[in-house]
């Protein structure tokens, strides 16, 4: 018999979580306006917001913590950050940051202006978000039949290198700030992009003239997929993918609060010595002196040692199978997944799922309501409330997908607790043709609407 996948480690700590009555969670979620942001931590039993920032530290990482150098420059943790980026990626030259939107800020600040088009695969929303803020455009070139939760496509996370150079084609070149590949593609579902396709986009880079950003918040689960998937990698080791998945890229930037497992972090890795002298301003502006960025000597010794326990195979192996186990019996039970399951999350179609409820009364946003009263499970939505109204009509942006987005945080749940989940989806699943109608918005900010928005049920 093949043994299964086991967690490389054992619990060390434990945190108490409390289950509550359906009626508290009525009254909570009433409270919270059904937005899911608004709820209290202590209101959910099993949070599923997001993977980020939400992880276990290992026991070593919080020993780094105790030796973190404080000094204002040139601290040794600076340094032995350093080390590990230019060990698991390659790249010469980083800046930290305090988060992922914040290595987007200071990068964007030198390759991003005015009227330029940002081709990629799907842009995440803060990424978007400081592309359409400094009056761009971000192109989505992620393949078509992404959008189709049934195709089994290994690679569904991988940009339409047509749709991708006719861009580029029809871009006067001054124009063209960057490319930006998210890996793994997070709008599209965790879904992995392929080797093959990094390099096809660098070779469409070079013969444009552009440069080409890589999105990493979840590069060492890319890297697995490319592992287990793609022909050619199977013998080689995690960091060697990672090595040479970033050798294709001119920078990178990195929420380190997803795959290098800690609470806060973020980094710029680049190649270009000039393009890291113009970027240290901005960071010295916004962020802070160059060898702290916006972290702590401690936050940045947790994060070195923190990048290499993520790129870990075993570990990867299982954190993606506990993923995969709870997508495929969700599967298993009829409910519409995006197949095959990604690396972080279960990605649910609210559109199949209550085809009775139209975009603009936000299906997927009913649908993460519904599972919050049923178990307690906060989930987040990937739907017409996300995708936010068009900058210049102001009307609502409709995605081809209403989706639940349940992402998984990373060594923090056993499989007990997915199947709790998994019992309180099926629940909600078969009671599916009782709910009528969604919910209307009656406050939204002008950008980044979901994360404040307050909505009234619509019965
Ligand atoms: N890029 C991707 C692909 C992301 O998923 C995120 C964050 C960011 C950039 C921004 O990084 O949060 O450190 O500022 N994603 C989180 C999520 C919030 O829930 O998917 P950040």
């Amino acid at each position: 018999m093949i043994l299964p996948y086991c967690e490389p480690y054992k619990i060390k700590t434990i945190e108490t979580i409390r289950q509550s009555t359906r009626q508290e969670r009525e009254e909570w979620m009433k409270n919270a306006s059904y937005n899911m942001f608004n709820l209290k931590s202590e209101q959910v039993f099993i949070d599923l917001l997001t993977d980020s920032g939400t992880g276990a530290m290992s026991d070593r990482q919080w020993g780094a913590i105790m030796t973190g150098d404080e000094s204002y420059a040139g601290a040794s943790s600076y340094f032995r950050l350093k080390e590990a980026i230019r060990d698991i990626t390659g790249f010469e030259y980083f800046l930290p940051t305090h988060q992922g939107r914040a290595a987007e800020n200071v990068l964007f600040s030198v390759l991003v202006k005015e009227g330029d088009i940002i081709p990629g695969n799907a842009h995440f929303d803060t990424t978007k978000g400081h592309i359409e803020f400094r009056k761009a455009k971000a192109v989505d070139c992620t393949v078509s039949w992404a959008r189709d939760i049934t195709n089994r496509d290994p690679f569904k996370g991988n940009a339409d290198l047509g749709h991708l150079e006719q861009v580029l084609k029809d871009t006067p070149r001054e124009k063209l700030g960057c490319i930006v590949m998210t890996v793994t593609n997070n709008t599209a579902g965790g879904q992995p992009v392929s080797m093959a396709n990094l390099r096809g986009v660098r070779d469409l880079a070079d013969r444009y003239g552009v440069l080409l950003v890589i999105d990493s918040a979840r590069f060492a689960e890319n890297a697995w997929f490319i592992k287990t998937r793609e022909e050619g990698y199977t013998d080689k080791s995690i960091r060697e993918i990672t090595r040479e998945m970033f050798s294709y890229a001119d920078a990178m930037t990195m929420s380190s609060k997803k795959d290098a497992i800690v609470n806060i972090g973020g980094f710029i890795g680049m190649k270009d010595r000039e393009l890291f002298r113009k970027a240290s301003t901005f960071n010295i502006m916004f962020e802070g002196y160059i060898t702290y960025g916006g972290m702590s000597g401690r936050d940045m010794n947790a994060l070195a040692q923190g990048l290499y326990e993520g790129t870990e195979f075993d570990y990867l192996s299982a954190r993606i199978g506990q993923v995969t186990r709870l997508g495929e019996k969700l599967h298993a039970a009829g409910v519409p997944v995006q197949m095959p399951i990604g690396g972080h999350a279960i990605f649910i179609d609210a559109g199949k799922f209550y085809p009775q409820i139209p975009a603009s009364e936000f299906p997927a946003q009913r649908l993460a309501v519904e599972i919050y009263l049923e178990g307690g499970i906060r989930g987040t939505e990937i739907g017409t409330l996300m995708a936010d109204r068009d900058p210049v009509t102001r009307g609502n942006r409709y995605p081809e997908l209403e989706l639940v987005r349940l992402a998984i945080p990373r060594r923090v749940y056993t499989d007990n607790h997915m199947d709790y989940v998994a019992a309180a989806v099926q629940n909600v699943w078969e009671g599916r043709e009782t709910v009528r109608r969604g919910l209307a918005i009656r406050w939204e900010a002008p950008i980044m609407r979901h994360f404040t928005v307050e909505l009234d049920l619509l019965g």
